[in-house]
């Protein structure tokens, strides 16, 4: 459990303890009271469309298995651990199968998560092997295609946990003339740093113009002039955050509801935190999968369109690459600035305070629970604090 007291790391004027990123009680404790108590994104129904259709992921550290059931064509969300003696039954990170069969002594499960066979099973007297079925998530709900899980057998709705964000999911999933698949896959980046630094730089556009300055020089050189993302995220009063409530947030740059982006290809008109691990950017979904205090995995996934040409998608693939690609202009800045040189800086303790407070003095509550902001105000990250905070403690922030 925490050996930190997670109230005490959020003062009343925003500065946030380096406790937060790095203490590994802390971790365990966010394992249990966020990860453990919450709504988690899992995975696209896109990507379980068949029968037998399933997807490998994790909810928080767990791993699990996203899978359709062949008989029923239900979603089941199942730990990805033999009962027998603990070995995860599917490697794979997505497939299609009517059974799961562990490599280490034989046992065999349905694609529902019900125990089909033992081997040798001679060998055992009494098992009761209706009780020996992976251990399935209670409950599992999706939105607009986005397949989400809980450990909680009661609590909120997924709607109710989405609340304001919902339609946003909605607009997302209504990108192409038939919706969306994330059949181009994932492609996945690990890093030495904290989770919660992934949500807070997804939505951090008072990053832009330092950590991508280069892609920002490049630009210039092929349109002839500054571009103007600096200019817009400073002075568009159109370009605003938005605290949407429950954790969530999104920075608005196009028409939200129509998806208007300003023909920006494949890209949403938003940029939105669906608390507490999944973030969409550009044409992107951006699964965020934490190891440990100091480890992280992020699985990107670009959003093709249903509907659209092969040149049409193959266009968003070129985009997505081009920033978010190892040889990319953007993606791989971010992991080395705002993870890699963050987790550096934080080894330093002797003051170790940070400073989210940017734009508190100009918040407006929309008078519905929301809260609006600048586009390069720090009010996604403290969107996303007020409900880890309240997840931690029971208190309000
Ligand atoms: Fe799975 Fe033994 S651990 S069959
Ligand atoms: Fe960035």
């Amino acid at each position: 459990m925490a050996t930190v007291d997670p109230s005490t790391l959020i003062t009343d004027d925003w500065q946030v303890s380096g406790q937060i990123y790095t203490d590994p009680g802390l971790f365990a404790a966010e394992q249990e009271r966020v990860f453990r108590s919450q709504w988690l994104y899992v995975a696209h129904e896109s990507q379980l469309r068949e029968p037998g259709d399933y997807v490998t992921t994790y909810a928080g550290t767990q791993p699990v298995i996203v899978s359709r059931d062949g008989d029923d064509g239900q979603v089941h969300v199942l730990l990805n651990r033999c009962r027998h003696r603990g070995a995860s039954v599917c490697q794979a990170e997505q497939g299609n199968s009517s059974f799961f069969r562990c490599a280490y002594h034989g046992w065999t499960y349905a694609n529902n998560g019900s125990l089909r066979g033992i081997t040798y099973d001679a060998g055992y007297a009494g098992l009761d092997r209706g009780e020996l079925g992976l251990v399935r998530l209670p409950r599992v709900a999706s939105h607009a295609g986005f397949v989400f899980a809980s450990f909680a057998a009661d609590g909120p709705s997924l709607e109710e946990h989405l609340g304001h964000a919902a339609p946003y999911l909605t607009t997302v999933s209504q990108q192409g003339p038939e919706g969306i698949r994330l059949s181009a896959g994932g492609h996945n980046i690990e890093f030495r740093a904290n989770w919660k630094l992934q949500i807070e730089n997804t939505i951090d556009n008072y990053h832009f113009g330092f950590v991508h300055r280069s892609f920002l020089d490049v630009l210039a050189d092929r349109i002839g002039a500054p571009p103007p993302i600096v200019k817009n995220i400073l002075t568009n009063p159109e370009w605003r955050t938005v605290d949407l409530g429950n954790g969530h947030s999104a920075h608005e740059f196009g028409d939200p509801r129509s998806g208007n982006n300003h023909g920006q290809l494949g890209d949403l008109p938003f940029n939105l935190i669906i608390f507490p691990n999944l973030c969409f950017v550009g044409a992107q979904v951006r699964h965020v999968l934490p190891k440990s205090a100091d480890r992280t995995q992020v699985r990107l996934y670009p959003m093709l369109h249903e509907g659209e040409s092969e040149e049409h998608n193959a266009g968003i693939l070129r985009v997505h690459e081009s920033f978010f690609g190892p040889a990319g202009m953007g993606g791989s800045d971010d992991v080395e600035v705002a993870f890699d040189r963050v987790a550096d800086g934080l080894r330093a303790t002797e003051h170790d305070w940070l400073y989210l407070s940017r734009g508190l003095h100009r918040e407006e509550p929309a008078g519905d629970g929301r809260i609006i902001g600048r586009a390069d105000d720090e009010l996604p990250q403290r969107a996303f604090y007020r409900q880890w905070f309240r997840s931690m403690t029971g208190g309000e922030k």
